[in-house]
């Protein structure tokens, strides 16, 4: 079947706009014939075929089906453990902007535009979009990669011997405090055991539920991995535009992970005031729902941020990540142009993961096919 699928895509994406030497299989005999590159052969084989099988949507969806505004998530054939833990296969969001276009949504702050709808074939419909799809990576590759706001949380959840929980569960939406969140708090955090702040974390997971931010309901309720006193839940609450959890604003929803979603927050939750609620009349950001401890501190990139030391990437592992992080951003076979987007390949070393870094394979162009 992976052969096949293959085989398929890459004709397809051919015959409608690369020219018709791209061929994975080359790449696969020419490092066949290098013995000691069996392992990385091994590798890129298994990456060429998640990256494939997440450009293959599991049911056709015809973009004028979609409704202007709108979002749907689109399961695809990425269901391999190692590159996707939610439920019915890795996702992509496809959503269609008020002018009709559509964008998908996918793995580290990587987008990309229909650019020809509806091609039909036997079994199905392909959708030539403007750049390859990157699959979600992990909360830690992720936040050092393309979320760098992600950090202190992330950080905060190694200080805790939270990662390994959090970062192994199967469908998770996480509400993850921003940077800035935490650095008004430094000295609150500073102060705080780990009995609590494991508590305050656990606070920010919802385990066992992927929860796009249009499936967050106007006072509805959401149950959190932190079982342990009164503030069990938190409560969505939708004003105009904004969208608060608990009084925290959503700043930036939709954040694709390899185990479920992130919706970044500005203010970090507190268990122990489930009862917090925006004043949505207030025209500056919502106060923080802890009582700030020592003084004051800033915010901002030159300021330190709590708990981004945690992040498990020092001394000599640092130089490694660079060496990492520039191959994947200059791409075994330099790619021309289209895979550029937003993020992508950011310049922050990744220290773990490999997958993902070999986007850029040779594709310029990517297409979305469903029906096989
Ligand atoms: C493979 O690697 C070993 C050492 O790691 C080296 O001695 C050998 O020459 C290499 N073989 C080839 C074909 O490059
Ligand atoms: C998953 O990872 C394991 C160990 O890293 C590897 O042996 C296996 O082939 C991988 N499976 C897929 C489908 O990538
Ligand atoms: C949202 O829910 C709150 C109660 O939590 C209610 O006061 C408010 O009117 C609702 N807003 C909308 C737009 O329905």
């Amino acid at each position: 079947m992976g052969l096949r699928l293959r085989a398929a895509v890459v004709a397809l994406i051919s015959t409608t706009l690369l020219s018709p030497t791209v061929q994975a299989v080359d790449l696969g005999s020419v490092l066949a014939d290098q013995a000691n590159l069996t392992t990385f052969r091994g590798l890129v084989k298994n990456m060429v075929e998640s990256i494939l099988k997440y450009h293959i949507l599991k049911k056709a969806i015809d973009m004028p089906s979609i409704v202007k505004g709108d979002s749907i998530w689109a399961p695809t054939m990425l269901a391999d453990r190692n590159f996707s833990t939610v439920t019915g296969g890795q996702h992509l969001i496809l959503t269609k902007q008020p002018g009709g276009e559509v964008v998908l949504t996918s793995g580290f702050a990587t987008r990309g535009t229909v650019v020809t709808e509806d091609l039909a074939f036997d079994d199905g419909l392909v959708q030539v979009i403007d750049s390859v799809m990157r699959v979600p990576e992990t909360l830690d590759a992720t936040a050092r990669g393309a979320y760098t706001d992600l950090t202190a949380f992330v950080g905060a959840l190694y200080a805790a011997g939270l990662y390994d929980e959090v970062a192994g569960w199967k469908d998770v939406t996480i509400f993850a405090p921003r940077n800035a969140a935490f650095q008004q708090l430094a000295g609150t955090f500073s102060r705080m055991d780990e009995a609590d702040l494991r508590r305050v974390l656990r606070y920010h997971v919802v385990p066992g539920r992927v929860s796009h931010v249009w499936e967050l309901r106007n006072a509805s309720t959401l149950a959190t991995a932190d079982g342990s006193g009164d503030g069990t839940e938190v409560a969505v609450t939708r004003h105009t535009n904004f969208i608060y959890v608990n009084s925290a604003e959503i700043v930036q929803a939709d954040v694709l992970i390899a185990n479920g979603v992130i919706h970044l927050v500005d203010n970090v939750l507190n268990p122990r005031r489930p009862d917090a609620r925006p004043d949505v009349e207030l025209t500056t950001a919502q106060p923080p729902v802890f009582t700030p401890l020592g003084t004051a501190t800033a915010t901002g990139s030159d300021v330190p941020t709590p708990f981004a030391t945690h992040l498990p990437c020092t001394g000599t592992l640092e130089e490694n990540c660079q060496a990492t992080s520039s191959q994947a951003t200059g791409g075994p076979t330099g790619t021309s142009g289209g895979a550029a987007s937003s993020n992508a390949g950011g310049a922050l070393p990744r220290c773990t993961g490999l997958t993902g870094a070999g986007v850029g394979i040779g594709l310029a162009v990517g297409a979305v096919m469903a029906g096989l």
